[in-house]
């Protein structure tokens, strides 16, 4: 892992399966922008979860919300994590923390990444209160039910939402 800036600056890598992208990750991706140069938000595939996009959809609706934002830059990969990151020069992985609950994996992914590569940092940052009980679960959940997704998903999304389900009106429209 390099330990001196590359031309292009530090650089964090916001890693995740975004699916879909919900306004905590927004919050977090822009709050590591404040201290990176360059912020990469990199979908990777988690092989515990069945999406509901393609890896190729989720980069191309993460690419439009963060459209105007020159320093983020959206990408996808296979593979370990840290691999990733050692191929891009990366100064540090940025995660969000919502509560407690999130602890345990966290700390488990951070001493595993640690474990593969000790240069690579890992850090943590809280996202505004009001997205705490966000995470893109609940979002897919509530939105197959037929509520309203306004609020949790940026605009973009909801309306990928929509299309992937076939229908171009609100969910609460929808029945
Ligand atoms: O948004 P998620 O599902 O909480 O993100 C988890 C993710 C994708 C960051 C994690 O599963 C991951 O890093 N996967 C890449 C494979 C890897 O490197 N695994 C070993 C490190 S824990």
């Amino acid at each position: 892992m390099t330990s001196t800036n590359p031309p292009g600056g530090r650089v964090a890598i916001v890693p995740g399966s975004f699916d879909p992208l919900t306004n905590g990750h927004v919050d977090i991706v822009l709050r590591a922008a404040k201290f990176f140069d360059r912020v990469i938000v990199a979908v990777l595939v988690n092989a515990e979860k069945t999406p509901m996009f393609t890896e190729a959809e989720r980069v191309a609706m993460i690419g439009e919300v963060f459209n105007g934002q020159a320093s983020v830059e959206v990408d996808s990969c296979g593979g370990l994590l840290v691999e990733y990151a050692r191929r891009r020069g990366a100064h540090a992985i940025v995660r969000g923390m919502r509560t407690v609950s999130d602890f345990d994996h966290e700390l488990q992914m951070t001493l595993m990444n640690r474990h593969l590569e000790p240069d690579l940092e890992t850090m943590f940052m809280m996202p505004a209160a009001r997205y705490t009980f966000v995470s893109s679960r609940l979002t897919k959940e509530v939105f197959g039910l037929g509520g309203s997704v306004h609020g949790l998903v940026p605009p973009v999304v909801e309306r990928w939402m929509r299309a992937k389900r076939g229908s171009d009106r609100p969910a609460t429209e929808a029945r």
